[in-house]
């Protein structure tokens, strides 16, 4: 066996997330993601800021908020710091399109608009995550808590206007009651194998009152940074 094909997949997020760290600046302005990945990237960044690195972040959620402040990270919001220069954040999936599914970890409404707000989101993954067709991960579908049985149903006519097919459930936490979101809403993971037009059914599921954001990312990643047993791979532009 080649001795570089066991490294695990921990290690793999690790060295996707120092190969970012290599794009950031002094001076910037960052997103800060979330998920395990992104926990790397925030303590490879708390590192750095020990070392003397002035730079400001925007949490995308209340774990990374956490987890920055813990590092000495200087922290600022959206209302503070509308315009970012550099998101880091890890995704479920992604293609060769740089499109991405979000929101494995609950933070895919905060990751969008934190993404939408910055000049440049590099994405950073093992390689497990690349994808020929998004939709192997259930896509995850953020909700407003207030009818959500009715909005569920809207999604599955969604779903199936375009011509997809599988199971709408309700997230649940470990406590068995339903997930609750950083920002008090609901998810819907919808598992439909294979996402032909992700496009199409971004529109659809946007215009769904109640719906408040849903996990397909679409023109939001400038690069994705890929880590695996072959070395770090790195797809589109990242500065
Ligand atoms: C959080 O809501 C997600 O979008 C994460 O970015 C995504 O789930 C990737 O998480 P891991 O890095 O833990 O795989």
């Amino acid at each position: 066996m080649n001795a570089s094909a066991q490294i695990s997949q921990d290690e793999a997020k690790r060295r996707a997330a120092a190969r970012a760290a290599e794009f950031v600046r002094p001076g910037m302005r960052l997103g800060l993601g979330t998920g395990s990945t992104a926990a790397f990237f925030v303590d490879i960044l708390g590192g750095m800021v020990r070392d003397g690195l002035d730079v400001v972040g925007v949490p995308t959620s209340e774990r990374t908020r956490a987890q920055a402040q813990s590092l000495g990270i200087r922290l600022s919001t959206l209302d503070e710091t509308p315009e970012l220069d550099l998101t880091v954040d890890g995704a479920d999936e992604f293609d060769a399109s740089l499109r991405l599914i979000k929101g494995g970890g609950g933070a895919l409404l905060r990751e969008k608009i934190v993404a939408a707000a910055s000049a440049k989101m590099v994405v950073i993954t093992d390689a497990s995550k690349e994808v020929t067709m998004l939709g192997r991960f259930p896509l995850p579908v953020e909700v407003d808590r207030f009818g959500m049985e009715s909005t569920r149903r809207h999604i599955v006519r969604a779903i199936a206007d375009c011509g997809l097919a599988g199971a709408v459930a309700l997230r649940t936490g470990a406590d068995g009651h339903a997930f609750v979101t950083d920002g008090g809403h609901c998810i819907f993971d919808c598992g439909l194998g294979a996402i032909s037009d992700p496009e199409r059914l971004a529109a659809r599921l946007v215009a769904i009152p109640g719906v408040v954001e849903h996990g397909l990312f679409i023109g939001l990643a400038t690069a994705v940074i890929i880590a695996g047993a072959d070395g770090v791979r790195l797809i589109g532009a990242p500065d």
